[in-house]
């Protein structure tokens, strides 16, 4: 197993993650999702979110009726996650477990993984053990949707420097990131200042690596993990172009 992201990830970063604008696409993709189980036909009741992060999505999904459980390595995205959930009043139930070794008491009717947190597991081994994890806590005819950035996104679009200022002036993200060609993985170096109650500026700093796994082998990994492909698609569900960034994938558990 590679380094786990614990090791200088989603530390630091956890306490200005929703305020710097990260959970968006994990929000706006959370809306979504009742529409595309009832495009498969489905009623998920339970809903397990892996890598959950500070856990706006889960706790979206939550408040629309669904008995929710989020994972995650990090304790410090769980302690933001906790957090909103106490005093947003909302039941969620919280479990700090690695995506490539975890187990559920219960099954559930769907797994949803977002905002391309499997893109963190560095090998094709980790990644085909998180499929198998994914794979046993869902019941049979359950769903797993998720969605990973493509070798076009990490290598092209991320290969850039970019920024984000909150428009209080609070929070300054800037990141730049390398592609090595080799590896296919990418490493983005995070730096943001954000202010403290004495005005003066904190700094964070974070490593993230993440890599891109051509769609055949996610494919074959996911037929070996026992899930089968129902839908791959852009962001818009409609076919990955070459230089798509991300798609979004839909998987079962088989019946039987
Ligand atoms: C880009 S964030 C996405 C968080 C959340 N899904 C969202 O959309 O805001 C990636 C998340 O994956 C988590 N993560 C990375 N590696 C993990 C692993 N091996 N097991 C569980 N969580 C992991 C990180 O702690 C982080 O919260």
């Amino acid at each position: 197993m590679g380094a786990p992201t614990g090791a200088g990830t989603y530390e630091e970063l956890a306490t200005i993650y929703r305020r710097a604008g990260f959970t968006r696409f994990s929000r706006a993709l959370a809306v979504r999702l009742p529409e595309l189980f009832d495009r498969f036909g489905r009623r998920p009741r339970r809903i397990c979110d892996l890598a959950c992060g500070t856990g706006d999505a889960a706790i979206q999904l939550a408040r629309e009726g669904y008995d929710v459980t989020g994972i995650d390595i990090s304790a410090r995205m769980l302690a933001e996650a906790r957090a909103l959930g106490a005093s947003a009043g909302v039941r969620v139930e919280w479990l700090q477990a690695d995506a490539r070794d975890f187990v559920l008491q219960r099954q559930v009717d769907a797994v949803t993984c977002m905002f391309d947190a499997l893109n963190y597991l560095l090998t094709a081994e980790e990644l085909g053990s998180a499929f198998k994890c994914v794979h046993d806590c869902l019941r049979p005819g359950g769903l797993f949707v998720f969605d990973m950035n493509t070798r076009a996104g990490l290598a092209e679009e991320w290969g850039t420097s970019e920024r984000i200022e909150t428009p209080d002036d609070d929070i300054f993200v800037a990141w730049q990131s390398t592609h090595d060609h080799e590896t296919d993985v990418n490493t983005l170096v995070l730096t943001a200042f954000v202010r403290q109650g004495d005005g003066l500026y904190r700094q964070i700093r974070e490593v993230h690596r993440e890599r891109a796994y051509p769609l055949a082998e996610i494919t074959q990994l996911l037929d070996q993990a026992g899930l089968d492909i129902l839908l791959v698609g852009d962001l818009q569900l409609q076919p990955l172009a070459r230089d798509s960034g991300r798609f979004l994938c839909v998987a079962e558990r088989p019946e039987g």
